[in-house]
């Protein structure tokens, strides 16, 4: 299996989706060869903030014998502040890397990259649009939780803004039967072109505002941050914020075999006295994300030398 670059969920199937979970698994149980990207380089183009994308995916290149070069804020620190266009740096810094991991606030900024590129380009997430890799260590945590086919998965948030809600949906959606609940304000509701797909896929979901339904009959909870960056002013972020809130209170209608997962950051949709719940697994979640980018790297780099399946 060969992958090229890494833009949207929309470019994977369950197979493909299979095979990078089982190499995960090996990565997790330390099987891998741990000199099997040493000689190359990896940029990370960053012009959004992040912890956990940029910092797992440079450890993950540093954990296979790769090496990094990066910009965190390239929106100042790079000629972007010069007025360089996201296509001359991609032409450039193609010259310098074998690999770019871009995050940029524009939805579809990858994909523009993507026709400017010779190497894999892999989205970080674009704007309101997709964070395909994020998406699949969700899937990979879900998948590592439950083991039934059938399960219902409740979104809670941004669902609007939520890039990481779009990208999940889409592979939720190649698994018949999963159940999606989608929990917004109807302003923050998925986009248009989100809700048709589903409809057009004959997926079964339900959108609605009620926070404590939802948590009663669902298995995984993913909470959402309000995306307060996307927001023309604080007066119009005010409105949702604190909207839905897990707590020590909300948590008791759960099921007990539920789980409580964040792509994270998180502000206040989550109080900290959760964190010690058993069914809290987002900090697991995000360690998963750096075994999933290493996979995510070796498949990039045609690199993995052991069966995946
Ligand atoms: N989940 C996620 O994308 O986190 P960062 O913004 O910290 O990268």
């Amino acid at each position: 299996m060969k992958l090229n670059h890494i833009i949207s969920a929309r470019q994977f199937d369950r197979k493909t989706l299979q095979k990078i979970f089982a190499l995960t698994n090996k990565i997790k149980t330390q099987k891998f060869q741990r000199n099997a990207l040493s000689g190359k380089i990896m940029a990370t183009l960053f012009y959004e903030p992040s912890t956990r994308t940029r910092l797992s995916f440079e450890s993950a290149m540093m954990r296979l014998d790769g090496s990094v070069i990066a910009t965190e804020n390239a929106g100042e620190f790079s000629s972007a502040a010069k007025g360089e266009t996201l296509e001359d740096t991609i032409r450039v810094v193609n010259s310098y890397t074998d690999v770019i991991v871009l995050r940029h606030p524009k939805p579809g900024a990858s994909e523009i990259a993507a026709k400017f590129s010779k190497i894999p380009i892999i989205n970080a997430g674009d704007g309101e649009g997709e964070h395909p890799t994020q998406a699949i260590l969700d899937l990979y945590t879900i998948f590592s939780k439950i083991k039934r086919p059938s399960f219902t998965v409740a979104m809670v948030g941004d669902l609007k803004y939520g890039r990481t809600i779009h990208s999940l949906s889409y592979f939720l959606s190649l698994y018949s039967k999963v159940k999606t609940i989608f929990i917004s304000p109807k302003q923050l509701a998925i986009p248009h072109y989100l809700r048709q797909d589903l409809s057009q896929k004959k997926v079964t979901f339900q959108e609605t505002e009620n926070f404590n339904e939802a948590l009663k009959k669902s298995d995984v909870i993913y909470m959402t941050r309000i995306q307060k960056e996307r927001f023309k002013d604080e007066k119009s972020y005010q409105k949702y914020f604190g909207k839905y809130i897990l707590d020590k209170k909300t948590i008791q209608q759960m099921k007990n075999q539920a789980v409580i997962m964040h792509p994270l950051p998180r502000i206040n949709e989550i109080s900290h006295e959760v964190d010690t719940d058993r069914r809290a697994i987002y900090f697991e979640q995000a360690q998963n994300g750096l075994y999933v980018r290493m996979a995510l790297l070796l498949l990039l780099f045609d690199k993995v030398k052991f069966q995946t399946s």
